[in-house]
């Protein structure tokens, strides 16, 4: 059994950013679920299949093969064999990811790739229901949060930093509209866990949440 941190929280709350850090510090492999669902996402988008298709969607899984694989401690996903990491994170795929999660059929799919990550190594994995649900037993918990409107700010600077158009509002919406999802889904819905150490960085550094974090892992 390998040593397992799980970190949950909603869209946009820095979970990918800190867990990448406390990874390095502390050895262990960052395990991104989001992406595994985000590489799904690909493979319904591709056949054209709309998230509200529940049938398609369910039927579409069958001859969907996610994979992971580490290059130099960097998690690739493998989507039928191809390499999808450098389409995975844009609008279009993350709504349809955040659309189709609540299928449980896609949760399913993917449940024993998480799990078994989880046992061979130490890991930090990071999504909406690691602590509740995936990893029950991890070792430790998180919950990282923030507010909207600092969520928002974040992600508006990351896109205009990359050159990319947008307007705050129309962000915070989406992140909103995320949220409401992801809390309110009838299969593993994002909430926190009993034993999760309830983390909010709206008022902290990057440095800090990871230094907080770090002190409870072993
Ligand atoms: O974290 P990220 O934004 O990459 O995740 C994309 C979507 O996948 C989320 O909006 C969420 O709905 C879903 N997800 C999930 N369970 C996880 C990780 C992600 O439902 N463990």
């Amino acid at each position: 059994m390998g040593y397992n941190v799980a970190i949950d929280g909603p869209a946009g709350a820095g979970k990918s950013t800190i867990a990448k850090l406390v990874a390095k510090e502390k050895g262990y492999i960052y395990v991104d679920t989001g992406a595994m669902y985000r590489g799904l996402a690909i493979h319904f988008i591709k056949k054209g299949i709309k998230a509200e298709d529940i049938k398609g969607i369910v039927e579409a899984c069958k001859d969907a093969e996610v994979s992971i694989v580490y290059e130099n401690d960097v998690q690739q996903i493998y989507l039928n064999g191809e390499n999808v990491t450098a389409m995975l994170r844009t609008e279009e795929v993350g709504n349809m990811a955040s659309k189709t999660s609540a299928i449980p059929a896609v949760r399913e799919k993917l449940l024993e790739l998480q799990r078994t990550l989880a046992r061979e190594k130490d890991v930090i994995m990071d999504g909406r229901d690691i602590g509740t649900n995936i990893l029950p037993n991890a070792d430790v918990k998180i919950y990282l949060t923030a507010s909207v409107e600092t969520r928002a700010t974040r992600r508006y600077k990351e896109l205009l930093e990359k050159g990319e158009n947008c307007v705050y509002e129309e962000i915070a919406q989406d992140i909103k509209e995320r949220d409401e999802r992801d809390m309110n889904r009838e299969i593993a819905p994002l909430k926190q866990a009993e034993d999760a150490i309830l983390v909010d960085s709206s008022e902290m550094t990057i440095d800090e949440v990871v230094k907080t974090i770090c002190n409870y892992c072993k």
